[in-house]
């Protein structure tokens, strides 16, 4: 499937990726609409971890190269 992360790139909106996608940052945070967010698996531990460091954490915040 296609990311969030690589839709936004596709459509040159700026948000980082600094480890392409292996679950190792958290600068592909984005923040959802619940909608959306609503919708979605449930994020594992690891991913869940990192974004306890992302800034700005929100109630439907996730890690961009995660949401497919
Ligand atoms: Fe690093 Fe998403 S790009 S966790």
């Amino acid at each position: 499937g296609t990311s969030v992360l690589e839709v936004a790139h596709h459509y040159d909106i700026d948000i980082e990726g600094a480890c392409e996608a292996s679950l190792a940052c958290s600068t592909c945070h984005v923040i959802l609409e619940e909608e959306y967010f609503d919708k979605l698996e449930e994020a594992t531990e690891r991913e869940e971890d990192l974004l306890d460091m992302a800034p700005g954490l929100a109630e439907t915040s996730r890690l961009g190269c995660q949401v497919i």
